[in-house]
Order: C-alpha cells, then sequence, then structure tokens
C-alpha cells in the first residue's frame, strides 16, 4: 500500500486531496493543528489513516514532523498547509505576516528537505503554491511574495530530482471556495463568481498531476491558465495596476 502525508489536511484543498488519495489506496497521514478536525476526517476516510497534530509555525512541531517524514518511508509528500492575509502592508501586524512566512516558507522547505532525502525513484513531493506565483498583489505583497517562492523554488527541485526518478512540482490553484479567504479576513465574495473553483475541483486537478507527473509547474483551472496568457500581453506596470484595482486587500 502507497503511502502520502499531507499538510493542512483537514480542511478545504487539503481534506479534498486526502479523500481522492484515501479512494486510491493510500494510506494517509494527516497534518494540522486542529486536532479534533483532524479526528474527524480521519473518521470520515475509514480505518488506516494517521493523523499528527502540529503547528508548523511552531519550531518543536515542525521538528517532530520533519524526523517523522525523515524516520518514515513515503510516496507522496504533499505540502499544503499554508495561509494569507489581506490588506495594505503597513496595516497588517508584522509578526502575523512573518507567521505567513514561516508557514509558507520555512516550513515548506524544512519538511521538502527531510522528505527529498529519503526519496527514491516513483516518489513525488507536491508543493501548493497559488495562481499568485505569477503576479504581484497588492493587499496580499508577502502572501504572493511567498508563493512565487514556492513555485521557483519547487520548479528548481523538479530539475534536480528528475533524473533520480522523483518528481517534484508546483501546483498553483486558483481562488477556490475553501475557509481560506475568510481566515485572510475576506470572503470568496469578494472575488467575481466566475474565477473562483470548487475545492473538489481543485484537488482532481492536484491529484491528475500527481498521476501524469509531468509539468513542474501546474496552474490549476482552464480559466486562470486564460487569465496568465492574457496577462502575459500586459506590462508589469499595466499587470500590478489591474490586480490592485482588483484586490480584495486594497481598500478602494
Ligand atoms: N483557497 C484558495 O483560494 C487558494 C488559492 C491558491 C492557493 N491556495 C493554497 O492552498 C493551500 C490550502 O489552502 P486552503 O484553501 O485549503 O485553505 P484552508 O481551507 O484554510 O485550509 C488550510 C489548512 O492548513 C492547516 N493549517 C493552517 N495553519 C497551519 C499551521 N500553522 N500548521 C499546520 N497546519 C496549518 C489548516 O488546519 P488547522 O487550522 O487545523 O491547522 C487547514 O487544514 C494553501 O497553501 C493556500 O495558500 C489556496
Amino acid at each position: 500500500m502507497k503511502r502520502a502525508l499531507i499538510t493542512g489536511a483537514s480542511g478545504g484543498i487539503g481534506f479534498e486531496v486526502a479523500e481522492r488519495l484515501s479512494q486510491l489506496d493510500y494510506q494517509l497521514t494527516l497534518v494540522a493543528r486542529n486536532e479534533q478536525n483532524l479526528k474527524a476526517v480521519q473518521k470520515l476516510l475509514g480505518s488506516g489513516h494517521d493523523i499528527l497534530v502540529a503547528d508548523l509555525t511552531n519550531k518543536e512541531d515542525l521538528q517532530k514532523v520533519s524526523e517523522h517524514l525523515s524516520e518514515n518511508k513515503y510516496d507522496v509528500l504533499v505540502n499544503n498547509a499554508g495561509t494569507g492575509l489581506y490588506g495594505e502592508f503597513t496595516k497588517l501586524p508584522l509578526d502575523e505576516q512573518l507567521s505567513i512566512m514561516n508557514l509558507n516558507m520555512d516550513a515548506l522547505v524544512t519538511l521538502s528537505h527531510a522528505y527529498l532525502q529519503n526519496a527514491t525513484s516513483g516518489d513525488a513531493l507536491i508543493n501548493i503554491g497559488s495562481l499568485l506565483a505569477h503576479s504581484s498583489f497588492p493587499g496580499g505583497a508577502v502572501y504572493a511574495g511567498t508563493k512565487s517562492f514556492v513555485a521557483n523554488f519547487s520548479e528548481s527541485l523538479w530539475y534536480e530530482f528528475k533524473n533520480k526518478g522523483v518528481f517534484v512540482a508546483g501546483f498553483n490553484p486558483g481562488a477556490a471556495d475553501s475557509d481560506f479567504h475568510r481566515n485572510a479576513g475576506k470572503n470568496t465574495h469578494a472575488f467575481p463568481k466566475f474565477v473562483v473553483s470548487n475545492v473538489g475541483d481543485v484537488a482532481d486537478e492536484l491529484v491528475a498531476a500527481l498521476k501524469k507527473r509531468q509539468k513542474p509547474r501546474i496552474v490549476q483551472g482552464f480559466k486562470n491558465r486564460l487569465m496568465m496568457f492574457g496577462f502575459k500581453f500586459l506590462s508589469r506596470k499595466m499587470a500590478v495596476n489591474i490586480m490592485g484595482m482588483i484586490s480584495p486587500g486594497i481598500s478602494h
């Protein structure tokens, strides 16, 4: 039986991915902070799955998960846990923005390092970035910065590991209808309806990409890929002006 560890598996995209991988007979280890939510997901998925309660912004907890990855063999790691915060840079508390960097980058790098040291041919690492990896995002400047990092980091690792038969990719979803936006201070109503994907569809694409194992950088959703294509014809200045105008994090 194959094994996968998923961070941020108690809700949103992580939960949907967990559900699909369990249907593909993966034995899962689910990581998040809220034990009750993790236990509820564990129960829902049926027997044979484990949970690891950890706040990945906490040094000791991160070390615990990292050691777990070093001591246990997994076929797949999905670094999915991530948070953001809407608002203008100097109006948001610095410590909360540093904590986002901590989770979205430091924890992701630490777990990738632990995992890839043991990885053998056939294994896969998927890091969750964002469509915002490809553009700046006024009103979410730090978040967009972390996601650019994830996309570039993952792409470099794709190259380093491709000849070892280990697949590494950055998977970049567009806006999806999880709790993410509410936790970040807004909700998905802040976006035009047509740009918001269903988390189940996002997870379907992630699992399809995991099966195909082709691209180092995957952009989720046809409309998101179309949007990115359109942006290629704009100057950077025009693009950032548009992002600023539509951002729920800017008071207009
Ligand atoms: N939703 C979107 O529109 C969207 C778009 C692009 C990219 N993404 C990315 O997709 C990933 C998943 O987001 P989502 O939309 O599914 O968000 P979500 O519904 O808010 O779920 C986030 C998950 O991460 C866990 N988590 C949060 N902070 C954590 C911490 N410090 N340590 C460990 N686990 C933590 C949460 O559980 P606990 O609270 O119990 O810890 C939860 O399981 C993130 O990386 C996000 O940046 C989302």
